[in-house]
C-alpha cells in the first residue's frame, strides 16, 4: 500500500479530526488508486483509534471539494478487467461504510462543488454544510458520462429521497444543484455564510450528536415514498421504464437503465445487498464501449476544444466591448442576446428600426421568462436589455471593436452591409459573418481588410445550442482566428475551428444525414419507418421533420451551387438518390417544408400534425423492407465517413473538432462520442468499421466507400485521435 498521502489527518486537542482531501499531485481530487489507498488507511485509523475520537470532519483543501471519479483510469477499463473494476469500487464502497457506521459523528464541510464521487463521499457523511459559492454545484452527473454513481450514490440517494426523487431529481438526468438549491432538494442539510461559518456549523453539529447515524441505520428506515412492495408504489412502477423508453425513444444509452434497476432493485433489499447490486450495474457499464465514447467525447475533446488547442498561441487575449449585430433577424436576435448576457455593449441593426427593436423585444421575452422560474433577477434582466441598442442607422456603430453580420444569405446584401459600415466600426474590428453555406473567402472579397474576415457560425436557437462554428477563410489572419475565438469562449460557447469549404463541416455534414433518410423514401421505405430509424440510432431529431424545418427548397440551392462550382472546375457531379424525391415533394407536389405549410409532414396552425399521408400513397412500396440496422448504419455511416473526408480535405483538422462540433452542432447522437469516436468505438474497431462500410456501399452505392485516409488508419491498426491520450 502506498503512503496515505491524498487524506490528510489533522487532530485537535478536543478529539475532531478533520479529513482534508488533498491530493499532492493533481489540482482536484478525484478517486484515484493513491486516494483508493488512502481512504483504506484512513478508515482503518478511525477504528483502531475510536476510543480518542469524538467526531470527524471531512473537507478539503483544494478549491472543488472533491472532483469525482479519475476518468482517465475509468476510460481504461477493459471488458477482461471487469472483476477488477467490481473490486476497487466494493473497496471504496466498504472503506466509506467504515467510516458512516463508526458510531462517531461525521460531517462534510464542502468548501466546493461535489459533483460525481464528490457528492457519494459527503452522502456517505451523516451532515452536509456546503459554504454559500454560487459557483460550487452538487450531484451526480454520472449519467452523462455513460455511467452510474458507483460510490454507493444510487444506494445512498434512494434512502434519502425515495426512489422517484432519487431518480428524478438526481440520478437520471444528472442535475447539478447550487447550495441553495441543493438545500431545497435535500442534498444537504444547512448552507454556511462563510468558510468560519461552516466549521463552526460542522463542529456544533458534532457536539449535539455524540452517537450519530444515518437515517437507513436507525431501526424502522423506511424508504420514503415507499418501495416496489408498498402497494402504492407498486402501481406506479410500471410507468417508470414506459417513461424512460419514451424519454430515450429507443437510443442506445445504457446508462439510465442500469442506474433504474439498481434503484428500484437496491430498494428492496438490505443496504450490503444494495451496494453489491449497485457495483454489477456499474461494472457494466464502465466496461462497456459507450461509457468510453461518451468520456471521450464529453470530458476529453470537449476540455481539448474549450481550452484552446484551436487557437493560435501567438496573439495576445483580447475581450470584445462593443459588438455589432447585423441583421435582427431570427440569428442575428439570438447572437444580440447571448452577447449581452456575456457583458458585451451590443448595437442590433437591420433596415428599420422597428425591425431592430422587434429583434431586442426577443432578448426581452427570454428574459422574462428566465425571471418567471427564478433563473435571473430584474435587475439582471434590466442591465442585459440596456445594453443592447437597436439601430437603423450605420452611425450607430461608432466604437464597435467586433461586427457579426446576420443579415439574409445572399452574398451581394452581404458585401453591401460591410462596405457600409466597415469605415464607421474601429479600425481594427474583428469581421464576422454568421452565414450557414456561403463561402467565407468570398465574403471576404468585399472588405477592405479580408485578413481580419472570419466566418462565425451560429446554431439555431442560438441562446440554447452551445456550439459555434469558426470558419476561416483563405485569407483569415492568425490574429483574427484568434479574437474570434476569444469572443466565443467570451459568449461562453464552444468553438471548433474548421477551413473554409461548402457548408463547412457541419452544414456539410448533417446534409448527408438528412440525404440518406429522404433517399430512402424515394427507395419506397415507409417514411414512418425512416422516422424511427432516426430515433433509435439516437438522433434528437427526426430525419424528415428535420428536412421539413431547413425546407426542402434549400438543398435545392445548394446542391445547384455546389454542382455549378463542381463542374466550373472541371470536376464531374454525381446526383445523390435524395435529389430526385425533393425535386418530386416540391415540383409535383408543391411540399416545402414547415414555412411552407406543406412538407414531408402536414402542419395545422405551424405545428407538426403527422406524417403526409400522401407520402405512402406515392413513395412507399411494400416490397421496399431493407433491415432495421441497415437504416440506422446508413444515417451514421453517411455522417462518420463523410467527416474523414473532411479530415482528408483539410476542412477538418482536428479530431475533437469533429467530434464535440457534431454532437453540439448537428445532432449526431451523443453515446457515439462523436463522428470520428463513433468509427474508433465500432465493433471491430477500424478495419470493423471498414468492412461494414463495404457491406453498405455494394448494397446501396459508392457513397459509402472508405476514404483513403480511414483504409491507411485501419492497416496501420491506428485510431483517430489528437494525440497521445487515455
Ligand atoms: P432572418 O430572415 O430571420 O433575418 C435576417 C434579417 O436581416 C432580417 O431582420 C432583415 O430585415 C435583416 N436585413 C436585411 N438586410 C439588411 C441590411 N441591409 N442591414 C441590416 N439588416 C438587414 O434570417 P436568419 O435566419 O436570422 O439568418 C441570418 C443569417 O444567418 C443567414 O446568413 C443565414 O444563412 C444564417 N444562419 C441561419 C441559421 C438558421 O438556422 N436560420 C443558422 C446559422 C446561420
Amino acid at each position: 500500500m502506498s503512503e496515505p498521502t491524498t487524506i490528510r489527518w489533522e487532530q485537535d486537542g478536543t478529539g475532531v479530526v478533520t479529513l482534508v482531501l488533498d491530493d499532492p499531485r493533481q489540482s482536484a481530487n478525484t478517486m484515484n488508486a493513491a486516494f483508493r489507498d488512502s481512504l483504506t488507511a484512513v478508515a482503518d485509523r478511525l477504528e483502531a483509534e475510536r476510543d480518542s475520537v469524538r467526531g470527524v470532519i471531512v473537507t478539503s483543501a483544494k478549491k472543488t471539494f472533491f472532483a469525482g471519479g479519475d476518468l482517465r483510469d475509468l476510460s481504461r477499463i477493459t471488458p477482461d478487467r471487469a472483476q477488477q473494476a467490481f473490486d476497487s469500487g466494493m473497496r471504496i464502497k466498504r472503506d466509506l461504510r467504515r467510516i458512516e457506521t463508526l458510531g462517531k459523528p461525521v460531517v462534510a464541510a464542502l468548501n466546493g462543488a461535489a459533483l460525481g464521487g464528490g457528492l457519494e463521499i459527503a452522502l456517505a457523511c451523516h451532515h452536509r454544510v456546503a459554504l454559500d459559492n454560487p459557483k460550487a454545484k452538487f450531484g451526480l452527473p454520472e449519467v452523462t458520462l455513460g455511467l452510474l454513481p458507483g460510490g454507493g450514490g444510487v444506494v445512498r440517494t434512494v434512502r434519502l429521497l425515495g426512489i422517484t426523487d432519487a431518480l428524478l431529481k438526481v440520478l437520471l438526468e444528472g442535475r447539478q444543484y447550487n447550495p441553495a438549491r441543493a438545500l431545497e432538494a435535500g442534498l444537504v442539510h444547512e448552507v454556511a455564510a462563510s468558510e468560519e461559518d461552516m466549521l463552526a456549523r460542522a463542529r456544533a453539529f458534532i457536539d449535539a450528536h455524540p452517537e450519530s447515524r444515518q437515517p437507513w441505520d436507525v431501526k424502522g428506515h423506511r424508504i420514503p415514498g415507499g418501495t416496489p412492495s408498498t402497494p402504492k408504489f407498486a402501481a406506479n412502477l410500471p410507468a417508470f421504464p414506459a417513461n424512460l423508453r419514451k424519454q430515450l425513444n429507443g437510443a442506445p444509452y445504457p446508462a439510465p437503465r442500469n442506474i433504474m434497476a439498481a434503484a428500484v432493485e437496491g430498494a428492496q433489499v438490505d443496504f450490503e445487498t444494495a451496494q453489491v447490486i449497485e457495483a454489477r450495474y456499474f461494472t457494466e457499464l464502465a466496461t462497456g464501449q459507450t461509457a468510453k465514447n461518451m468520456i471521450q467525447a464529453f470530458f476529453f475533446d470537449l476540455q481539448a476544444v474549450n481550452s484552446g488547442a484551436g487557437r493560435p498561441d501567438g496573439p495576445e487575449p483580447r475581450t470584445v466591448r462593443r459588438a455589432a449585430v447585423l441583421g435582427a433577424g431570427m440569428m442575428g436576435a439570438g447572437i444580440a442576446y447571448s452577447c449581452a448576457r456575456a457583458g458585451i455593449e451590443v448595437v442590433l441593426k437591420d433596415v428599420t428600426l422597428e425591425a431592430a427593436e422587434r429583434g431586442k423585444a426577443y432578448s426581452a421575452e427570454l428574459l422574462e421568462k428566465a425571471v418567471a422560474r427564478g433563473r435571473t433577477t430584474e435587475a439582471e434582466r434590466d442591465a442585459l436589455l440596456a445594453r443592447i441598442t437597436p439601430a437603423a442607422d450605420p452611425q450607430a456603430l461608432a466604437g464597435c471593436d467586433a461586427v457579426i453580420e446576420a443579415v439574409f444569405e445572399n452574398p451581394e446584401l452581404k458585401h453591401q452591409v460591410f462596405q457600409e459600415i466597415q469605415d464607421i466600426v474601429e479600425p481594427d474590428a474583428l469581421l464576422c459573418s454568421n452565414t450557414s453555406t456561403l463561402p467565407v473567402s468570398l465574403l471576404a472579397e468585399g472588405v477592405k481588410r479580408p485578413e481580419d474576415f472570419i466566418g462565425l457560425h451560429f446554431f439555431s436557437p442560438v441562446d440554447k445550442m452551445p456550439l459555434v462554428e469558426i470558419v476561416k477563410g483563405k485569407r483569415t489572419g492568425e490574429e483574427a482566428l484568434a479574437r474570434a475565438f476569444d469572443l466565443v469562449r467570451q459568449i461562453r460557447k464552444t468553438p471548433i475551428v474548421v477551413n473554409d469549404s461548402r457548408g463547412f463541416f457541419t452544414s456539410r455534414v448533417i446534409g448527408r444525414f438528412i440525404n440518406e433518410g429522404v433517399a430512402m423514401v424515394g427507395e419506397g421505405i415507409d417514411p414512418a419507418s425512416v422516422e424511427q430509424a432516426a430515433g433509435q440510432a439516437g438522433y434528437p431529431a427526426r430525419v424528415l421533420s428535420l428536412m421539413d424545418e431547413l425546407t426542402l427548397t434549400l438543398p435545392r440551392k445548394i446542391r445547384e451551387e455546389t454542382r455549378r462550382a463542381v463542374e466550373e472546375s472541371g470536376g464531374s457531379w454525381e446526383p445523390h438518390p435524395a435529389d430526385a424525391v425533393i425535386d418530386r415533394m416540391v415540383d409535383a407536389f408543391g411540399r416545402t417544408g414547415r414555412s411552407g405549410g406543406a412538407g414531408f409532414y402536414d402542419y395545422e396552425d405551424g405545428r407538426r400534425a403527422g406524417l403526409w399521408p400522401g407520402l405512402r400513397e406515392h413513395f412507399t412500396r411494400p416490397d421496399a423492407e431493407i433491415p432495421f440496422e441497415d437504416m440506422k448504419e446508413r444515417m451514421l455511416f453517411s455522417e462518420a465517413l463523410d467527416s474523414v473526408r473532411c479530415l482528408e480535405e483539410g476542412v477538418l483538422t482536428s479530431v475533437a473538432d469533429a467530434n464535440i462540433g457534431s454532437i453540439l452542432g448537428i445532432g449526431f447522437p451523443g453515446w457515439t462520442g462523436g463522428v470520428l469516436q463513433y468509427i474508433n468505438g465500432y465493433e471491430g474497431g477500424l478495419p470493423g468499421f471498414v468492412a461494414r462500410a463495404r457491406e453498405l456501399r455494394e448494397t446501396y452505392g459508392e457513397r459509402f466507400a472508405p476514404p483513403a485516409l480511414l483504409l491507411e488508419k485501419a492497416e496501420k491498426g491506428e485510431i483517430f485521435t489528437d494525440g497521445p491520450r487515455g
